[in-house]
């Protein structure tokens, strides 16, 4: 099985969206699942949400940041080139049953991860606002495409260059004060998701959080993408990627996800 590139552009600094033919993967695909990528036959296994889906063209779209080696020699990579592996659909499908409306809060390259997930809310008739975090408005991604998916798209910079300035959370607080909601997702760096759940809560609305653990073999057999919900040792790979944000610890994934950063800064 080959998995040839169809098309790789940059959408922002260092923030690849590449198309990639995968029949099998593209035809089971649901949102809020992911992707385990190899670019070549000695490379490291990448998680990567699948961002988009066309199950009749056989295609898959990944978008993903150049973090380290595995995402730099990716991105290297060009149109009709094959990567060596994608395997997936993995992970457990976002479930978007129920009723009222929803809040999708995405920050940084997390907005990719977002995308399917309000195509989804929407696609099941609910009324979604979506709340579009960066850095700066050179890292700002998706702009186009949430506001053709999403009711009501809201945006903040940490730096006040494009939309409000300051954090997502921000605005999902005074979002929270001013309507009446039913459900929030949210993605993202760790301290993001881990505010979001602590805004929320007081107000007892459903939120739901998708992890980034480490992960190796993706399957549910190494315990690497191991965090803690409910008290309860869960693995990222198999059990979720989503899951209740008031439950989740977020402290020990942070913890976890900084444990090889003093290896991968040697290598990266
Ligand atoms: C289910 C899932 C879905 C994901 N979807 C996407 C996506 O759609 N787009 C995208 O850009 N990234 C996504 N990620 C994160 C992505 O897998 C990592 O950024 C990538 O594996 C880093 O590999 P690397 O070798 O380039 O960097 P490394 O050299 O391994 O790491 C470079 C830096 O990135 C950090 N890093 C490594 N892995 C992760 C991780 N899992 N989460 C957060 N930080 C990490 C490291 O701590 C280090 O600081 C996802 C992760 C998971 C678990
Ligand atoms: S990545 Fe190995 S058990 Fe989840």
């Amino acid at each position: 099985m080959t998995y040839k590139i169809i098309s790789s552009d940059r959408i922002a600094d260092s923030v690849v969206r590449m198309v990639i033919s995968a029949p099998e993967a593209a035809r089971n695909a649901h949102a809020g699942q992911f992707v385990v990528v190899m670019a070549d036959e000695k490379g490291e296994r990448i998680p990567l949400t699948m961002a988009d889906f066309d199950k009749d063209k056989g295609t898959l779209t990944i978008i993903f940041q150049e973090v380290g080696f595995s995402t730099k020699a990716l991105g290297r990579m060009r149109p009709g080139d094959a990567i060596y592996s994608v395997l997936g659909p993995l992970g457990k499908p976002t479930h978007t049953e129920g009723s009222g409306n929803c809040i999708c809060v995405g920050g940084g390259v997390g907005i990719a991860e977002m995308w399917p997930v309000a195509r989804a809310l929407k696609d099941a008739g609910r009324h979604v606002t979506c709340i579009a975090g960066a850095r700066t408005k050179g890292l700002l991604i998706l702009e186009e495409e949430l506001k053709e998916t999403c009711d009501e798209l809201l945006i903040a910079t940490d730096d006040g260059s494009y939309g409000s300035k300051g954090f997502v959370t921000d605005i999902l607080s005074e979002k929270i004060k001013a309507g009446s909601y039913s459900y929030i997702y949210a993605i993202g760096p760790v301290p993001m998701m881990k505010k979001v759940a602590d805004i929320s809560r007081p107000h007892k609305i459903k939120t739901v959080v998708s992890l980034n653990p480490l992960m190796v073999d993706a399957t549910g057999m190494c315990g690497v993408c191991r965090c803690k919900v409910e008290g309860k040792t869960v693995f990222g790979c198999v059990d979720g990627p989503e899951f209740d944000a008031h439950q989740v610890d977020f402290d020990e994934l942070a913890g976890r996800l900084s444990f090889f950063t003093d290896k991968e800064n040697q290598y990266g």
